[in-house]
């Protein structure tokens, strides 16, 4: 297969970056914008006309990505999906571990059966993903692994604790990994999400499996989709560590750094609708809302 167009001065010219849940959300807006700064794409996700329809919009070389469905549930099958990755274009430069389900429900509410699928899809998939490509970016001495994470990776909310479990382990393995490969070709780079204006809460399952099929008004009043793939862009640029991307909601990171116990008595109540009360009371800002 043939490299995107190459025009030099673009900062993905040249290199080839797979992304992971490139049929919706941050993953479609993340295909956009390395379309546009040069970069030659594999998307991947479940429903290939998503993709196809990603393709077709991309705003250099529309129709030029290659399309690899897979299903990161069924990870027994990945390694074959990243030899075809490999095969494309004859390397990966950059993996961006970006799909995953979210959940809505309580932790004794929630299934183990659908515990295990979280886990398979927002875990083992990236796991699987990286430790089969991971290989040809030592042999070539340089690639990127970007895991796009969330605060839940941080601290744990209500009615997420499968998906709470998957990110915090997806921040266990990567610190390790980060310890054992210290080739300075290789980098890896974690994205704490925010608030993200898309459809994750509609697209997240309920502790029965069903489809929770509801946008929450939290996350369409979200950080825009667009900003937060500039701003994930930039950090995988400058080979950021780890990043956080999104708005207010930041200053819950903080204050779970500078006292956990507090954290944790107003975590109870929900530290969103808390940081809203909070700031209405010091009248901050009306005009942000999230
Ligand atoms: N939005 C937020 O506020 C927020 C906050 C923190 C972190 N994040 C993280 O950001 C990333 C992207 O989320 P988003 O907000 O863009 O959600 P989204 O709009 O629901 O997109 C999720 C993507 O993952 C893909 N996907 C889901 N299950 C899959 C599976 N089994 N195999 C392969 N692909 C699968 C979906 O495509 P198919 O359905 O076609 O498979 C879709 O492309 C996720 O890692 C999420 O945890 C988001």
């Amino acid at each position: 297969m043939k490299m995107a167009e190459n025009d030099k001065s673009l900062p993905f010219s040249g290199k080839v970056v797979w992304i992971t849940g490139a049929s919706a959300g941050i993953g479609e807006q993340l295909s956009y914008q390395f379309s546009e700064l040069g970069a030659s794409l594999i998307l991947s996700a479940r429903r290939e006309e998503y993709l196809q329809k990603v393709n077709q919009n991309l705003p250099r070389n529309p129709g030029q990505a290659i399309i690899l469905p897979l299903d990161l549930e069924q990870w027994n099958q990945l390694p074959e999906k990243v030899e075809t990755a490999l095969s494309c274009f004859g390397g990966v430069d950059i993996l961006i571990n970006n799909a995953a389900v979210g959940i809505r429900d309580y932790a004794l509410a929630t299934r183990l059966e659908v515990d295990e699928k979280l886990m398979n899809i927002n875990y083992f998939g990236p796991v699987v993903l990286t430790k089969c490509l991971l290989p040809s970016m030592l042999e070539k001495g340089q690639g990127q692994v970007v895991v796009v994470s969330s605060l839940s990776g941080k601290y744990g909310v209500p009615r997420t604790a499968a998906y709470t479990a998957a990110k915090h382990a997806l921040h266990g393995f990567f610190e390790s990994l980060r310890s054992e490969i210290t080739i300075p070709g290789i980098c890896f780079t974690m994205i704490i999400a925010g608030i993200i204006q898309t459809n994750i809460t509609a697209h997240a399952l309920t502790g029965k499996g069903e489809s929770f099929g509801r946008n929450e008004q939290t996350y369409q009043r979200g950080y825009p989709v667009e900003k937060a793939a500039t701003g994930i862009i930039k950090a995988i640029q400058k080979k950021k560590e780890e990043v956080f991307v999104g708005g207010w909601e930041r200053t819950t990171l903080w204050v779970h750094w500078l006292s956990p116990w507090v954290f944790r008595r107003v975590i109870r109540n929900h530290p969103i609708k808390w940081l809203r009360k909070t700031r209405e009371l010091f009248s901050l800002s009306k005009s942000t809302s999230f």
